[in-house]
């Protein structure tokens, strides 16, 4: 069974920590037999949500058109989402929450556009906040339908992945949980609208 797992990178810089971690992760997803991509934030146009909603006029694929159509197309074939944000004052980047907001047009159709799809998160910092940018990332994901990976948070601080006295290596493991927990989804074609 074919999985296809999709990085999306929330820093400002494509070559940074947080793309750096990402594509940790996506290899070990190749590892495991996966197909990946990454898709950087910062190359894309994506307009600040106008909160059509406030008017009952949100409407997938957005009323907004820029590179979001495109990038919604890319979305409904990732069987997994891997969202990576650096701390930027102890939040996602605004790339981040932007895109984020964008995906409100997703939950317009039924069944919402990331029902079912598995969900991990990798954030970095310099010394702290990257736990609090996790948590903000899982909250609107799993409200919108997707299905967050056990262990799915990858969290590096200045550099450092936090690694347990396990000898458990952090990225392989969401890699590998990602990929096993979206074959059982679509195994079962786990819809859950
Ligand atoms: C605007 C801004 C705010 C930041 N705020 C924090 C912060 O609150 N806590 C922290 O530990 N690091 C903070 N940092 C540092 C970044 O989180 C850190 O350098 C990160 O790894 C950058 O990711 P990148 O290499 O993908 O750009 C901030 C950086 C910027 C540019």
């Amino acid at each position: 069974m074919s999985i296809f797992v999709l990085g999306i990178n929330g820093s400002a810089r494509k070559n940074g920590n947080t793309a750096k971690l990402l594509n940790k992760v996506l290899g070990y997803a190749r590892k495991e037999g996966a197909k990946t991509e990454i898709l950087h934030l910062a190359s894309k146009d994506i307009k600040p949500c106008i909160s059509c909603i406030a008017e009952e006029n949100c409407k997938y694929p957005c009323n907004i058109k820029d590179d979001m159509q495109g990038i919604f197309e890319t979305l409904k074939k990732a069987d997994c989402l891997v969202l990576g944000s650096p701390t930027y004052w102890y939040s996602m980047s605004g790339l981040m929450k932007n895109f984020i907001d964008r995906l409100t047009a997703c939950d317009m159709v039924e069944p919402p556009l990331l029902d079912g799809k598995v969900f991990g998160v990798v954030s970095t910092a310099l010394k702290e906040g990257s736990a609090q940018v996790t948590l903000q990332i899982i909250a609107p994901l799993t409200s919108m339908g997707a299905i967050m990976v056990p262990y799915n948070d990858v969290i590096e601080n200045a550099g450092k992945v936090w690694r347990t006295e396990f000898g458990i290596n952090p990225e392989k493991r969401l890699a590998r949980n990602l990929v096993n927990l979206a074959k059982l989804v679509k195994e079962k074609q786990g819809k859950w609208f």
